[in-house]
């Protein structure tokens, strides 16, 4: 039986992770939310990882309100660097490997081409650069980590912009949204099947676990306007989608321009195939409720 530890299963990605591992056999998950374990509270945080004898720790938390983070900077500091370091630590010390979850943040976004994972990283926001500490925390105190880069995450659980636009579109006649930052959706299901994949590789000793950090998201690219259009025509939604410049819509926290990952490493290591985002999204649109939608 392998034993894992799920921190941050009450998250949009943490809930997918939680689903997809409860589907496998010979895994027996301990799942943690805030209210069972806050991971800024750093003995409460070390028991835990101590609780069993984990082989695998999944970290689905993170401080991800963007904005908010400009001006909550310890918080965010704290969960998303400080806590990683004793994540890191604990581990080390356990032999317990580490799948981590970061950011295309921690790239400015002036390139012009797929960020590969050894691009250097440059994040311009205080999440971009807590999430960055914790990268850097963690591969230096726990050789045996693997950290995966992700974009524009959402889940039919949670707060995320396919949600926010299915709300707002069923309100209003028409909206305004940013058409030039380029980047990736990345739908929970695929990213969640993808963690239960590396575990179950080195499980069946068929790829064993590769320490290292990789870039994931779903395959293609997209303006945040080209992101709405798509939901909408997928769901009916008769709403009409306005393209603005990023300077029309003022965010405390700078967002990158150009944020597409290269999947390259993960695609040949993990021996996988990426799905589109089109195809992935119609594929979270039907799984909602039509309360939902
Ligand atoms: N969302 C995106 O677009 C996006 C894009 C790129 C990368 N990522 C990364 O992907 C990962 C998953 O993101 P997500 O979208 O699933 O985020 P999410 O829905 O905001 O979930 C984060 C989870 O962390 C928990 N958490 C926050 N502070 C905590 C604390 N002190 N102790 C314990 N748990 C705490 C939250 O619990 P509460 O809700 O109770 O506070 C929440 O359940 C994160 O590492 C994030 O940085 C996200």
């Amino acid at each position: 039986m392998v034993k894992i530890l799920l921190i941050g299963a009450g998250g949009q990605l943490g809930q997918e992770v939680l689903n997809q591992l409860n589907a496998l056999t010979s895994i027996e998950v301990t799942p943690t939310t805030t209210a069972s374990l806050d991971i800024t509270d750093a003995p409460n945080l070390k028991n835990r990882i101590l609780s069993d004898t984990f082989d695998f720790l999944i970290n689905c938390t993170a401080y991800t309100a963007v904005d908010k983070a400009e001006t909550e900077v310890n918080r965010a500091e704290a969960i998303n660097a400080e806590a990683i370091q004793i994540i890191g630590e604990v581990a080390a010390q356990h032999n317990m490997k580490v799948i981590h979850i970061s950011t295309d943040y921690v790239f400015d976004g002036k390139a012009y081409l797929p960020y590969t994972e050894e691009a250097p990283t440059h994040p311009d926001s205080i999440y971009g650069k807590t999430k960055l500490k914790g990268e850097q925390k963690l591969l230096n105190s726990n050789p045996q980590s693997i950290i995966i880069r992700t974009s524009w995450l959402y889940s039919k659980n949670g707060n995320n912009f396919v949600k926010t636009m299915l709300r707002l579109g069923k309100e209003r006649d028409e909206l305004k949204v940013v058409a030039d930052q380029i980047g990736t959706p990345t739908y929970t299901g695929d990213l969640a099947q993808l963690i239960c994949h590396i575990i179950n590789a080195d499980m069946s000793n068929q790829i064993s676990f590769k320490p290292g950090i990789y870039h994931y998201s779903n395959e293609g690219v997209a303006s945040w306007y080209d992101f709405a259009i798509s939901i909408f025509q997928n769901t009916n939604i008769d709403c009409k989608v306005i393209p603005i410049a990023s300077k029309e819509f003022p965010t405390a926290a700078p967002r990158p321009y150009y944020s597409v990952l290269n999947k390259s490493k993960i695609k040949n290591t993990y021996q996988i195939e990426i799905p589109h985002w089109q195809t992935s999204l119609k594929k979270c649109l039907s799984s909602m409720k039509i309360t939902d939608i």
